[in-house]
């Protein structure tokens, strides 16, 4: 049965692939987002990918924060559900400027979730993070490991924003929440059209990777490589930005089906390290990727993969992509877009 969403973020990188895979599927879509991190630019793009005219989405240029905003747009239109990506994800900045992320956040939602319940909306899916479970006890991780201590304020408001959601819907059974806790995503569209557009030097090991293969960058380096792993680089669940897109369109049904409260990971289940990437990027682009070891990131952990198999028996949802099309479609976006939607 058709929804209507709104998607908050998207226009970013993972709201963008999430809007193409909502309209594929027969839903309709309205966005805001404040372009603190992206373009419209992938908005008219995902529109074209999924049929429609340019500007065949309705966009709104809104900040969460703007409570008077939101309330035209909830006067406006009845939504089914939200999903709500908007947020700032910059692990780093994060710390240098932690009360900007606390308010934009955290402030953001609340004002956001308060908007909803006025206006009878009570259904949201929430970008949460594998960041939540700190460094695990085990791997891989299921949604019963506890949630851990985390090492930056992003990391906390993930986890905060997670308990407020928990709470709100304990007190009020109305709510339906979903909690989709996302390892790492990377790729892009396989028809090159949208990606991930990282502003000034990414933070994240793919983009820098495709970075460094179209010669913006001399070398990549490899943030440590005596980890208690099997050849000491770190080892993370890469997920294809488009299986994960689809997990939400999965997630809509949990939400219609009265879920009440619900948390999934979505990942593979399996673990690459570092070089294990670099090797397949270069498998996959034909390019060589130079790297030097350098020391570890603080607050970076030896091995983080989930246990995915809740989502697929409760959502029957299941990563379909390999690291080989993730580093295929990371690259194509890159070379065709060397300058991603241009400046931002
Ligand atoms: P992104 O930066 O590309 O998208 C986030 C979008 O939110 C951007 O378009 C930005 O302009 C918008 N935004 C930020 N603050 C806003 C505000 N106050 N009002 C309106 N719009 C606002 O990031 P992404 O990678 O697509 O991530 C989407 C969500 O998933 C984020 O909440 C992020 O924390 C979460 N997440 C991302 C990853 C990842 O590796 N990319 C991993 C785990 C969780
Ligand atoms: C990071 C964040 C996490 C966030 C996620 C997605 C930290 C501690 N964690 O996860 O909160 O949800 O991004 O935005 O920052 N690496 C290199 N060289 C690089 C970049 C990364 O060797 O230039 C390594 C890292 O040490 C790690 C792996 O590559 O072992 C993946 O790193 P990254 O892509 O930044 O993701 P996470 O650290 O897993």
């Amino acid at each position: 049965m058709k929804m209507r969403i709104l998607v908050t973020g998207g226009t970013g990188f993972i709201g963008s692939h999430t809007v193409v895979e909502l309209l594929c599927a027969g839903h309709e879509a309205e966005v805001l987002d404040n372009l603190s991190n992206s373009s419209e630019e992938a908005l008219r793009r995902a529109a074209l990918l999924a049929g429609r005219d340019a500007d065949g989405i309705p966009f709104h240029r809104a900040d969460i924060r703007d409570r008077a905003v939101l309330e035209q747009i909830f006067s406006h239109q009845r939504f089914d559900a939200v999903i709500h990506f908007a947020g700032l994800k910059a692990v780093g900045e994060s710390t240098e400027k932690p009360w900007e992320y606390y308010d934009n956040n955290i402030t953001g939602t609340l004002t956001l979730l308060d908007v909803m319940r006025r206006h009878g909306c009570k259904n949201i899916i929430f970008s949460s993070s594998a960041t939540v479970y700190g460094d695990p006890a085990e791997v891989p991780i299921t949604e019963n490991c506890p949630k851990g201590s985390c090492t930056n304020p992003y990391g906390w408001t993930k986890s905060m924003l997670e308990q407020i959601l928990t709470d709100m819907q304990k007190a009020d059974p109305e709510w339906n929440v979903v909690l989709l806790r996302y390892f790492n995503p990377i790729g892009a569209h396989p028809s090159g059209r949208i990606g991930e557009n990282p502003n000034g030097i990414p933070n994240n090991l793919m983009p820098y990777i495709t970075q460094v293969a179209i010669g913006k960058r001399p070398e990549l380096g490899v943030f440590g490589n005596d980890y208690d792993t099997p050849d000491g680089t770190g080892v993370r669940d890469y997920i294809h930005v488009v299986d994960l897109a689809k997990g939400h369109v999965s997630a809509l049904e949990a939400l219609r089906n009265g879920c009440g409260l619900a948390v999934y990971n979505l990942g593979t289940g399996r673990g690459y390290s570092v070089l294990e990437v670099v090797h397949a990027f270069e498998k996959a682009s034909g390019i060589k990727v130079p790297y030097a070891i350098k020391p570890r990131r603080s607050g970076d952990i030896a091995c983080c993969y989930s246990d995915p198999s809740k989502a697929e028996r409760e959502l029957g949802w299941k990563a379909q992509y390999g690291l080989e099309e993730m580093c295929r479609d990371s690259w194509n976006w890159q070379r065709n877009n060397p300058e991603g939607y241009g400046e931002l």
